[in-house]
């Protein structure tokens, strides 16, 4: 018997092709005509081709009922990407909008728990109207057994969500549960009321895009980390972002092949700070010079300018990068920063990365809504996240390290295993101005010239405190190294310490100052 002749095998193909048009060619004509990939295509373009293998294609929500789409708006299964594997997946809008029912979601659940059980990434790839809303609180259950995967597998796993349509209501939180979020710029949107309710409550007209687009959330909200010009650019970002991270919770991240010497020095870090203290500079260029060429992947790039995180590789090794940027509010810390960094650190710290910290602050962001929006229990995030991290810490003060500014980003007195300083350090309980304004009030409210007196008490204090040798007499810097030294510096120490074991007092879990 032939394969055209065997009804069993033509009824599985016939069933294959209807499982592959979703919702209908024309419903499929209509996002592509909306410029968006359907879920199938979304997931070829994800993974290393041929890889796919999909889970329970047949599904559906309530087998009795008369309409029935097999699949039930989720594609689920497993693949590879770069040669690891990983488990997907994708919301199908063209099977009622995408929106999940119980089924849909347990389809979800099931990929999530394979995904934890055998310590592989998962991925998202999200565009749905939210709850099905004929399901009323089936679907709702559904959507909470996907949180529950979601809480359960951080820090197991890397779960990465790709925002590509609607991700409207408490739907958002599954993403926001998840590592990484990356949002396309035109298609995708994120909130938790729409606008019309949004006009209702509080009289503010919007539209989605303005209410919780891709450049909302990549820029003011910070709920999403990255943003991509399309689908594809989308897609290739998680591939990228795999690159940098291991499998799981118990794996050391990936080692590529070192493409860069890894005793290079670079001399222009010697002449990169500038003599006057106010003057900035651009911290890019200082990691840019330290890491191996072009291994830089900045994380959440539009938000909280004033901070820098992101992945770079040192002689092949994947780490995790924190500083300031001294050109945007000079470097000081605000709420979002402080969000932006501890979140960052947590994330290290619970895949294995080691820890680099470029630091140049000059405090904490003063103000009213500063203080009124909780920069104390934010600041503290920091503290915590560093003090927490068991991996190889090592931080290097560029310039400024003034206050609780100095303390939180990766000081050794967090626990940093080498914290190193430029000459051009300047290590103090506050800046020379702040302090001699202080100490001096007295004198200078005498002096017949006060601002010559200023200047020569400021200089005065920068002498003896705000220099990297007062705290490098004390053993509070490990050591003072030329700016140009500083990649076979951080090298000789990465290689040192990753393998390190760091014990924490045993406990359930500790209370972040969220
Ligand atoms: C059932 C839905 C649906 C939903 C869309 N569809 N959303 N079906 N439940 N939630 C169906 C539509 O009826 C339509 O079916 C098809 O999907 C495509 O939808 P359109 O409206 O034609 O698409 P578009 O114009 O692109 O608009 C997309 C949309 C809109 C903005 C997402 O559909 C929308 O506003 N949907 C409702 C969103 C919502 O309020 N969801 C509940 C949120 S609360 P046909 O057959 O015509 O093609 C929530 C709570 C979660 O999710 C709580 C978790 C704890």
């Amino acid at each position: 018997m032939s394969d055209s002749e065997n009804p069993r095998l033509e009824a599985l193909r016939a069933a294959q092709t209807q499982v592959s048009l979703g919702g209908g060619q024309a419903r499929i004509d209509k996002q592509h005509a909306q410029g968006k990939m359907t879920a199938r295509e979304r997931i070829a373009t994800l993974l290393d081709d041929s890889t796919f293998r999909e889970l329970q294609p047949f599904t559906v929500a309530h087998p009795d009922a008369e309409d029935v789409i097999l699949g039930d708006g989720v594609v689920t299964g497993y693949g590879a990407i770069d040669g690891r594997k990983v488990f997907v997946f994708a919301q199908d809008f063209t099977v009622y909008g995408g929106s999940v029912s119980l089924a849909h979601a347990r389809k979800i659940v099931q990929v999530q728990e394979l995904a934890v059980q055998n310590g592989y990434p998962i991925i998202g790839l999200l565009d749905s109207g939210g709850a099905r809303i004929q399901e009323g609180v089936l679907s709702l259950q559904g959507y909470g057994e996907v949180f529950r995967q979601n809480a359960l597998a951080s820090g197991v796993i890397p779960q990465i969500s790709v925002i590509m349509g609607p991700c409207a209501g408490g739907a958002s939180y599954s993403p926001a549960l998840t590592d990484f979020i990356v949002m396309t710029a035109k298609s995708s949107m994120m909130f938790i009321t729409g606008p019309d309710v949004v006009k209702s409550v509080t009289g503010e007209e919007i539209d989605h895009e303005g209410l919780g687009g891709a450049l909302v959330h990549t820029s003011i909200s910070g709920v999403a980390h990255f943003i991509g010009t399309d689908e594809d650019d989308a897609l290739a970002l998680v591939r990228r972002l795999l690159t940098y991270l291991p499998s799981n919770n118990v794996e050391s991240p990936a080692v590529l092949p070192p493409v860069d010497d890894p005793l290079r020095c670079d001399e222009r870090l010697n002449t990169l700070v500038p003599e006057a203290p106010n003057q900035p500079y651009d911290m890019l260029d200082v990691i840019s010079a330290v890491i191996d060429h072009g291994s830089w992947f900045e994380v959440q790039a539009g938000w909280a300018r004033n901070a820098l995180v992101g992945f770079a590789r040192l002689d092949g090794l994947s780490v995790g990068v924190v500083a300031q940027q001294p050109m945007v509010m000079a470097g000081a810390i605000d709420i979002d920063a402080s969000d932006k960094i501890s979140r960052f650190v947590r994330f290290c710290d619970a895949f294995n990365l080691p820890v680099i910290t470029f630091a140049d602050s000059p405090g904490f962001l003063p103000g009213v809504a500063q203080e009124h929006g909780g920069i104390i229990r934010h600041g503290a995030k920091i503290i915590y996240a560093y003090v927490e991290a068991t991996v190889p810490k090592i931080s290097v003060v560029t310039r400024k390290g003034y206050g609780g500014a100095y303390i939180v980003m990766g000081s050794k007195s967090l626990g940093a295993d080498v914290h190193l300083a430029w000459p051009s350090a300047e290590i103090a309980v506050m800046g020379p101005e702040g302090a001699v304004a202080v100490l001096n009030r007295r004198e200078l409210s005498a002096a017949a010239d006060p601002d010559a007196l200023r200047a020569e008490l400021v200089a005065q204090y920068r002498a003896t405190y705000a220099n990297p040798y007062y705290s490098a007499q004390r053993g509070i810097l490990d050591n003072v190294i030329e700016p140009a030294q500083t990649r076979p510096e951080l090298i000789a120490a990465l290689r040192t310490l990753r393998e390190q074991t760091r014990f924490v007092p045993p406990k359930k879990h500790g209370v972040m100052p969220v």
